[in-house]
């Protein structure tokens, strides 16, 4: 009862905040004159960005969130999918994902699906099994949310052109993650179904491999495996390498759209999306980056947005387009 009543006091803080903030004009709208359009030749069209860390603390989290979500509400028409990859906390707490439950169901009307999944803040300060059913609660709250099945975070979505298969740490760590055999066997069973059905699969996980999308330097080089899956780095590297067409897309590191965004490795192509919360760090270190990616026939397209802007970022960054052959 007393958890509930703080909870429900952070809550109201929160909300408070958000509204002063929207009412005095402190939360910039974004620029509705260049939304997201699905083209005419495209097969599926979606979002994803990292780390929107809402915290009860925090306030500029939130309405940096708030802006991000808003430019999904000026789309003529809904996206086929919106996908966050972890850290959609900073705490792990119920009325932080109130919150985000809430900035999302507002625009929930523009998306199909909306694909969620833990990083490391979300995992790092309470019992794993208390923290599981707190979040499968919390995508059960969000309209056209994916819920994971009880028990585990991984799951797979199903779609015409592509499948998301959306990873998740077995154990609760401060800042790494621990994926288990079984997990790991899944995946692999899950990339051969996907190639057998000819389609296109993207991974979802929060954080990338080991000395790829500029790690270390990107983690600030400390240690060889902070800022990457972590232990289990080689196994997932030998199945994501062992499959055609196969999209590795993570957040945690926090990085602006720039050189290191986007590698292949042993022909996985490798995406690390910034954040929409916290800063970006790198010479493009707006907040509210993300990626907008479509699927045609013959290629995966994916294209860096400033979200919190409504435009898309200049071309002269490296890697804000991105045209991948489909094989
Ligand atoms: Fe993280």
């Amino acid at each position: 009862m007393k958890i509930r009543k703080v909870s429900e006091f952070y809550f109201k803080n929160m909300d408070a905040e958000l509204n002063k903030r929207l009412t005095d004009g402190s939360i910039p709208a974004p620029n509705t004159d260049e939304p997201i359009v699905k083209q005419p030749d495209a097969l599926f069209t979606f979002a994803v960005f990292g780390d929107p860390q809402v915290s009860h603390y925090m306030f500029a989290r939130e309405a940096t969130f708030y802006t991000t979500c808003r430019d999904l509400k000026a789309m003529p028409e809904p996206l086929d999918a919106l996908c966050i990859v972890g850290d959609i906390s900073e705490n792990g707490m119920g009325c932080e994902y109130r919150m985000v439950a809430k900035i999302l169901n507002e625009v929930a009307d523009k998306i199909k699906h909306i694909v969620l999944m833990p990083g490391n803040h979300d995992l790092r300060l309470r019992s794993f099994l208390v923290q599981q059913w707190q979040f499968r609660s919390f995508v059960q709250s969000v309209q056209n949310g994916v819920p994971p099945e009880k028990g585990k975070y991984w799951f797979a979505c199903d779609f015409e052109s592509c499948r998301f298969l959306v990873m998740g740490s077995d154990r609760g760590s401060f800042e790494g993650s621990h994926l288990s055999r079984r997990q790991l066997k899944w995946l692999e069973r899950e990339l051969t179904e996907t190639e057998k059905q000819n389609k296109v699969a993207f991974v979802m996980n929060h954080q990338p491999l080991k000395k790829s999308n500029g790690l270390p330097p990107a983690w600030q080089g400390i240690g060889r495996w902070r800022g990457s899956v972590g232990n289990q780095d080689k196994a997932l590297r030998k199945i994501l390498c062992s499959h055609k067409n196969v999209f590795y897309v993570t957040g945690h590191l926090h990085q602006g759209v720039c050189q290191t965004s986007f590698e292949e490795i042993g022909g996985c192509k490798c995406l690390n999306v910034p954040t929409v919360g916290a800063n970006n760090h790198g010479a493009c270190n707006e907040l509210s980056q993300g990626y907008v990616i479509t699927v045609f026939r013959d290629r995966v397209e994916m294209r860096a947005r400033l979200f919190g802007k409504g435009t898309y970022v200049s071309e002269d960054i490296p890697n804000a387009f991105i045209s991948v052959p489909i094989e």
